[in-house]
């Protein structure tokens, strides 16, 4: 069995569009999510093959008409307004996949969702176990920090300067978004294998030293590295951001050997992302 339509929540965003992609790449029925229905991000949807719906994760009436006409939901939350709104909004999405019986609810957490100090991270914790809590097939899958976060530091970079909170001999987990959808999509196409399962994602892990080398060699450019301290970097960004950092430095859940041996997914090394998404 596979699940032949789903709800992707965040759809125009980073994760659920990776999602999305990865979904329609393999014939499923995509229902795109947005508040937005009318936006850049909705239209690029429509064109790629996507049924783009309107609704709101506050709406829970309106999310149970839209989890009815599909088999599958997938559910990515985010803090801008605060991680108790965060919480209610994905217990609430996953209270409605449930009664609605769907065939698999995935759900994406973070690394350090559990015990980490980091607020941010612990309410997909929260969210976690309230899914653990229902009658509803889950998996949900903890991205480590997003390469994609590197171009933020794009303008540094070509301007020969690396800097980013991470001090000398830590190496950082980071995952392709890429990646992430296609371990989403998989997990759809095989729910029964994919039920139960708490996946920690990564796709690579560096030294800043071990980044700096490959965009070096990718980009064809000198570079430095500063390694900034989570202790100066907590002052300048206050604790929220220097606890995330802190964690990120010292933790590291993802085993990528197993992930690669396990999943069908071509998880990207830092390169290969690299010479797609920086040319
Ligand atoms: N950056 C990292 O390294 C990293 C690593 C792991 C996990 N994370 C987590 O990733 C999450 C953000 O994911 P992302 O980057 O994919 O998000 P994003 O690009 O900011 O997109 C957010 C999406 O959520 C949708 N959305 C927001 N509020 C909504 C609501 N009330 N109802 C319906 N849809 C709503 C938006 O849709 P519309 O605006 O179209 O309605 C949009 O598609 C954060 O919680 C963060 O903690 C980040």
């Amino acid at each position: 069995m596979s699940v032949d339509s789903v709800l992707v929540v965040g759809a125009t965003g980073t994760q659920g569009g990776a999602v999305a992609r990865h979904l329609l790449e393999r014939g499923v029925e995509v229902h795109a999510l947005t508040r937005s229905p009318d936006g850049e991000a909705a239209t690029d949807l429509s064109e790629a093959g996507a049924a783009v719906v309107e609704g709101d994760l506050d709406d829970r009436e309106r999310l149970e008409t839209l989890v009815s006409a599909v088999d599958g939901v997938y559910c990515v939350t985010t803090w801008d307004e605060g991680i108790e709104t965060e919480i209610e909004r994905g217990t609430r999405t996953a209270e409605v996949a449930a009664d609605a019986g769907v065939d698999l609810f995935v759900f994406s957490s973070v690394t350090g969702a559990r015990d980490s100090g980091v607020d941010v991270f612990e309410s997909k914790g929260e969210i976690e176990a309230a899914i653990a809590d229902l009658d509803v097939s889950a998996t949900v899958v903890r991205p480590a920090y997003f390469m994609q976060n590197l171009e933020r530091e794009r303008e540094a970079v070509l301007d020969g300067t690396l800097s980013i909170p991470l001090e000398r001999g830590n190496a950082l987990q980071m995952v392709d978004v890429d990646d992430i959808g296609a371990m989403v999509a998989t997990a759809f196409a095989n729910p029964n294998a994919y039920a139960g399962e708490t996946i920690e994602l990564a796709s690579d892990e560096l030294t800043l030293e071990g980044i700096g080398a490959r965009m070096a060699d990718v980009l064809d450019l000198d570079l430095t590295v500063e390694h900034v301290s989570v202790a100066d970097y907590r002052d300048a960004a206050g604790d929220r951001y220097g606890d995330m950092y802190r964690y990120l430095n010292d933790e590291g859940a993802a085993s990528i050997t197993d992930l690669r041996a396990t999943h069908d997914v071509d998880f990207s090394r830092l390169e290969t992302y690299l010479e797609r998404a920086w040319p």
